[in-house]
């Protein structure tokens, strides 16, 4: 195995378990343990104990009980590498002095990840093969497919793993690099007919796989399983294809996936590297930075990748990138487009591509209903923290056209921009990210009230509709888009069908909905469970609500505006009566 053995023993000496999940739960002294509320179940009454002790957890609700390793493995769905590293991280520990995985022994995966590599690659050029037709019919020519090292896994069982034992390769290093799988003490190769993309960082080194299905098998795409060699976090894929013309042209343009990249390369736009359809990391963001600062984000032109595009933006912006964002006008990605409308077209796309504020504000007028006093106070809130983010001159030029569009005098948006909060955006902005969107990054497990609507919706179906006014509750990623696949697989009267929900997710989602599955408990009736959660909801809807109204207040004229001062004063009047309970019993009257 990659990991020194003294590993786990340095961590579980060097980081309390009760420090460390006293981060995240609040525990209470009760005798020689520490009691609180189990973060794995729903439960009212704690019956979560951890043993400073033992170094320990016991939930005795639903049976969660490990080290911390396996507490920092399942509150924030790692594995047991990624818990290491984080542990790790956070409490200074160097795991190379530590023996862990020195360069030596990274050297040694290395080789082994281009000894496979170089077997795929035989069986795809030696002659007729399923995925050199796929390729094929997908368009690429033999010089593209050479240049990205693209290979065959074929549909045998053992031949990888018999081709590399043969060489004198250890099977628990097959393992770590997720080569080979293991069920019931039987090993058998995990890429199995498959086209096969070679991950290779800047170094030229192999550092993982990307295999695609070459039919409708699941997942569509198989990636290598973090190791040693592999933190998907820290790499671009294509990157040290195109590092250099990215330099070049002080520009490098970022899509979703592998066959964009490719695609876009196949066709001569060569500063182009890509995600690999997670969300884009603070080490990505710096990686790019050594290169060029001149970001165009062009991913997929739908929800997901509307989303990744948010979040990506933001996240280069405060790695100092200026971010643009490409917007296809036609086909589902950036391999589509260029296949059905060639290089120039696509550099059309990048030349128009909207500054990433520009951008958002864009997609906030969508969204808006700026033909009443309310819509247009709401774009203008929201527009206004937009520009916040921005430095003072980016931010004024976009001042005259908000106040354009909102019949709001510039001098109210000035002040909303450039007020005293606008200073401590501008902090915000050049501090380091907090450390939960690191979390968010490897894929946390949604909080408890999303994972319990999950649970209930796969259940009974009938709670789908019912949940229609609290979406944004949903506000995990992976939550997010298990909901939505729900969503639009539920029919009335049908129950969802878990398996097909399954099919939809990616990788990470599996991950979460698998623990979902497995680890929430409701803590009652499911009826009841379902009411408790909406109940929450509305009462944090009604907080929004209040702290919107107020916020509206703000910057209304009462002379202008009289008629929406008036109605927007009462609803809050009753909606601050109905938080505190106040509201008049209907007898009184
Ligand atoms: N991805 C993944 N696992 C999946 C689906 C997608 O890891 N089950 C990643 C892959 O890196 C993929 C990227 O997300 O390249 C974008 O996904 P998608 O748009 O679905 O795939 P395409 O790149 O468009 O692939 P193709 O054209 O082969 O369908
Ligand atoms: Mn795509």
């Amino acid at each position: 195995m990659a990991y020194g053995g003294n590993i786990v023993e340095e961590i579980k000496s060097r980081c309390n378990i009760v420090d460390v999940i006293g981060r995240t739960v609040v525990l209470k002294k009760t005798g020689l343990n520490h009691k609180g509320i189990c973060p794995f179940h729903n439960e009212k009454t704690p019956s979560f104990i951890v043993s400073e002790e033992r170094q320990h957890f016991t939930c005795y609700g639903c049976g969660a009980t490990g080290d911390v390793i396996e507490f920092v493995q399942r509150y924030h769905n790692l594995d047991f590498f990624g818990a290491v590293e984080k542990l790790a991280a956070e409490y200074g520990i160097d795991l190379e002095k530590s023996g862990y995985a020195g360069e030596g022994k990274k050297e040694r995966l290395y080789e082994i990840n281009r000894e496979a590599a170089a077997y795929f690659y035989q069986k795809f050029i030696e002659g007729k093969n399923p995925a050199r037709d796929y390729m094929e019919k997908r368009g690429f020519s033999t010089s593209t497919l050479r240049k990205f090292g693209i290979g065959y896994a074929d549909a045998e069982w053992h031949s990888l793993y018999e081709y590399l034992t043969g060489k004198g390769i250890e099977k628990e290093q097959l393992l770590a690099l997720g080569l080979v799988s293991e069920s019931k003490g039987k090993i058998y190769d995990k890429y199995r007919n498959r086209v096969m993309f070679p991950i290779i960082n800047t170094r030229g080194k192999v550092i993982g796989f990307g295999g695609r299905a070459l039919g409708d098998d699941n997942p569509k795409y198989l990636n290598s399983q973090e190791s040693a060699v592999f933190l998907k976090k820290n790499n671009l894929y294509g990157l040290n294809l195109s590092r250099q013309e990215i330099n070049k042209q002080d520009q490098a343009i970022l899509v979703e996936g592998y066959v964009d990249v490719m695609s876009l390369y196949h066709h001569g736009v060569r500063n182009v590297a890509a995600s690999l359809g997670t969300a884009l990391t603070e080490n990505q963001a710096s990686m790019l930075r050594r290169y060029t600062n001149n970001i165009v984000l062009a991913y997929d032109a739908d929800s997901a990748g509307q989303a990744a595009t948010l979040r990506g933006m933001d996240i280069l912006y405060r790695a100092g990138c200026k971010v643009k964002v490409l917007s296809l006008t036609e086909g589902k990605d950036p391999d589509e487009f260029i296949k059905k409308n060639g290089r120039e077209a696509f550099l059309e796309l990048v030349v128009k591509a909207k500054p990433f504020a520009e951008y958002k504000l864009d997609l906030l007028h969508q969204k808006s209903d700026l033909g009443n006093t309310e819509g247009r106070v709401r774009y203008l809130k929201e527009a206004a923290a937009v520009l916040k983010a921005l430095s003072p001159i980016e931010a004024d030029a976009y001042v005259r056209k908000i106040a354009e569009e909102t019949r709001i005098s510039e001098g109210a948006i000035r002040q909303e921009v450039f007020g005293k909060e606008a200073r401590e955006g501008q902090e915000l902005r050049t501090r380091k990210m907090p450390e939960k969107s690191a979390a968010v990054a490897v894929g946390c497990l949604g909080s408890p009230i999303e994972r319990n609507l999950i649970k209930l919706m796969l259940l009974k179906s009938e709670y789908v509709p019912r949940l229609k006014p609290y979406t944004e509750v949903f506000k995990d990623p992976a939550c997010h888009n298990i909901y939505e696949i729900i969503r639009a697989l539920y029919r009335e009267d049908e129950e969802i069908d878990t398996r097909r929900v399954f099919d939809s997710l990616r990788e990470e989602e599996i991950a979460t909905l698998k623990d979902i599955m497995e680890n929430v408990q409701l803590a009652d009736k499911d009826s009841l469970v379902f009411e408790d959660c909406i109940r929450q909801l509305r009462s944090d809807a009604c907080n929004r609500r209040i702290s919107e109204i107020i916020e509206m207040l703000s910057v209304l004229d009462e002379e202008t505006d009289g008629t929406a001062v008036v109605t927007l004063t009462r609803e809050l009047q009753e909606l601050q009566r109905e938080k505190t309970g106040e509201k008049k019993n209907e007898l009184r009257y």
